[in-house]
C-alpha cells in the first residue's frame, strides 16, 4: 500500500456501486465508439487504396461512405471517453494519477495526436467528395489513432503496477515511460485494435440496411460486414485468452476464485461465439435485406463489449486488491438530491446523444455522392 499517494480526505459524494455502474456504462459506450472509429478508419483507408489501384467503384464508394461518418464517430469517442475518465479518477485516482505522471509526456501528447487525426479525417471526407486520393492520409490518421490506443493501454496497465512505480520514477522522472515490459500490454492493445475490425463489421451490416442503396452495394456491405465480424471476433477470442493468461498468477487465481468474474468471462465467451455465428449467418444471407441477423449482431455486439468492460474491471479490482487498494473501502457521504438530479440529466444526455447520432447517420446531405 506504500506506493499509493495519500487518500483524498473529502468523502465520495455518492456510493461506490453507483460510480462503478456509471463507469462501466459510459466505458461500454466509449469502447463501442472506439471500435467503430478504429475499424472504420482501417477499412476506409484500405478500400480507398485498393479501390484506386483496381478502379473498383464499389470499394471507393464504400470507403467514401465510411470516411464521411468518421468525424461524427470521433466526436462520440471523445465525448463518451470523458465520463468514464472522470469516474475512473474518482474511484482509482491514486493509481491512475500516478501512472499518468509516469507516462506524462505521452499522456499529454494524446491531445495533439487526437487533434491531428481528427483534422485529417475531416480532410479525408472532403477529398472523398472531390474524388482525390486520401488513402495516404488515412494511413497517417491510423498511425496516430493506434498510438493513442497504445498510450491508453499502457496507462490502464501501469496503474495496476504500484510495485513498479518508484523504480520507474527513480530511473527517469521526466514522464517519458512507455511499454514498460509488461506482457499484458500487447495482447490488451491488440484485443481493442483488431477487435475493432469485427465490430466495424457490424457497422457495415447496419450501413448495408440503409434504404435507397443500390442492391449490389448493399449486399456487398452486408456480406463483407458478416465476414469481418466472424474472422476478427475469432482473433479477439484468441487475444482475450492471451490477456487472461499473461496476468500474474495471483490475479488469475483471484479471478478464478470469484463466481461473478468467472460468470462474466463465461458470458463474454458465449457472446463472442454467438457473434462469430451471426457473422457467418449475415454473410450467407447478405443478398437479402434481412433485419434479423443485423439487429441480433448489433445487440450481441453491444453486450459483448459490456461484458469485456466488466471483465477488465475485475482484473483491475483483483490486481489492486492484491496490492492493498480496496476500491469499496472509500469513505462515502451521499448527497441524494445531487445524485438524483445528476441521474435525470445523465439519462437525458444519453438519450439526446443517441438521437443526434441517429439523425447524423440518417441525414442525406444535399450533395451526397456515396452509398
Ligand atoms: C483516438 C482516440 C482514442 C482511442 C483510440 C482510445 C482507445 C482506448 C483504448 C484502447 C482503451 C482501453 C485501454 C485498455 O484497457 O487496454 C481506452 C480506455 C479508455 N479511454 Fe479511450 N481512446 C481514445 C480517446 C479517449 C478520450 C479522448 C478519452 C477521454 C477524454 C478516453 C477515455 C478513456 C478511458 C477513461 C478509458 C479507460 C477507463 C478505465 O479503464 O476505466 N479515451 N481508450
Amino acid at each position: 500500500m506504500d506506493s499509493f499517494p495519500q487518500v483524498d480526505p473529502i468523502p465520495l459524494p455518492a456510493p461506490v456501486w453507483l460510480f462503478k455502474v456509471l463507469q462501466c456504462v459510459t466505458l461500454t459506450l466509449h469502447f463501442t465508439a472506439v471500435h467503430f472509429m478504429v475499424g472504420g478508419l482501417l477499412l476506409a483507408t484500405w478500400w480507398a487504396i485498393r479501390g484506386r489501384r483496381s478502379g473498383d467503384e464499389r470499394l471507393l464508394s464504400a470507403s467514401g461512405t465510411i470516411a464521411h461518418l468518421l468525424p461524427v464517430v470521433v466526436a462520440y469517442v471523445i465525448n463518451l471517453g470523458i465520463p468514464p475518465l472522470l469516474f475512473a479518477q474518482v474511484l482509482y485516482g491514486r493509481a491512475l494519477y500516478t501512472s499518468s505522471i509516469l507516462l506524462g509526456v505521452f499522456w499529454i501528447m494524446v491531445i495533439f495526436m487526437l487533434v491531428a487525426a481528427y483534422f485529417i479525417m475531416y480532410k479525408m471526407a472532403k477529398r472523398a467528395d472531390t474524388g482525390l486520393a486520401y488513402g495516404w492520409m488515412g494511413l497517417i490518421a491510423l498511425a496516430l489513432i493506434l498510438k493513442i490506443g497504445f498510450v491508453y493501454t499502457n496507462n490502464m496497465t501501469l496503474m495496476l503496477r504500484p510495485d513498479a512505480w518508484v523504480e520507474m520514477y527513480r530511473s527517469n522522472p521526466t514522464g517519458a515511460h512507455l511499454a514498460h515490459g509488461d506482457p499484458t500490454i500487447l495482447p490488451r492493445w491488440l484485443y481493442m485494435m483488431l477487435g475493432s475490425v469485427g465490430m466495424a463489421g457490424i457497422g457495415l451490416m447496419l450501413l448495408g440496411m440503409k434504404p435507397g442503396l443500390e442492391k449490389s452495394t448493399a449486399a456487398f456491405l452486408r456480406g463483407r460486414g458478416g465476414i469481418l465480424l466472424s474472422v476478427f471476433t475469432l482473433v479477439q477470442i484468441v487475444l482475450a485468452v492471451i490477456v487472461y493468461r499473461t496476468q500474474p498468477e495471483a490475479v488469475r487465481a483471484g479471478i478464478f476464485a470469484s463466481l461473478y468474474y468467472k460468470s462474466v468471462f463465461g458470458a463474454w465467451f458465449l457472446s463472442a461465439h454467438a457473434l462469430v455465428a451471426l457473422g457467418v449467418f449475415g454473410a450467407l444471407s447478405a443478398a437479402r435485406r434481412a433485419w434479423l441477423p443485423v439487429a441480433l449482431a448489433a445487440a450481441v455486439g453491444f453486450v459483448n463489449i459490456a461484458l469485456w468492460v466488466l471483465f477488465r474491471d475485475g482484473i483491475r479490482d483483483v490486481t489492486l486488491g492484491l496490492h492493498g487498494y480496496d476500491v469499496w473501502a472509500r469513505a462515502v457521504y451521499t448527497n441524494w438530491l445531487n445524485v438524483i438530479l445528476f441521474l435525470i440529466l445523465f439519462v437525458a444526455a444519453v438519450g439526446l446523444s443517441g438521437w443526434m447520432g441517429l439523425v447524423a447517420v440518417q441525414a442525406k446531405g444535399a450533395d451526397e455522392q456515396h452509398a
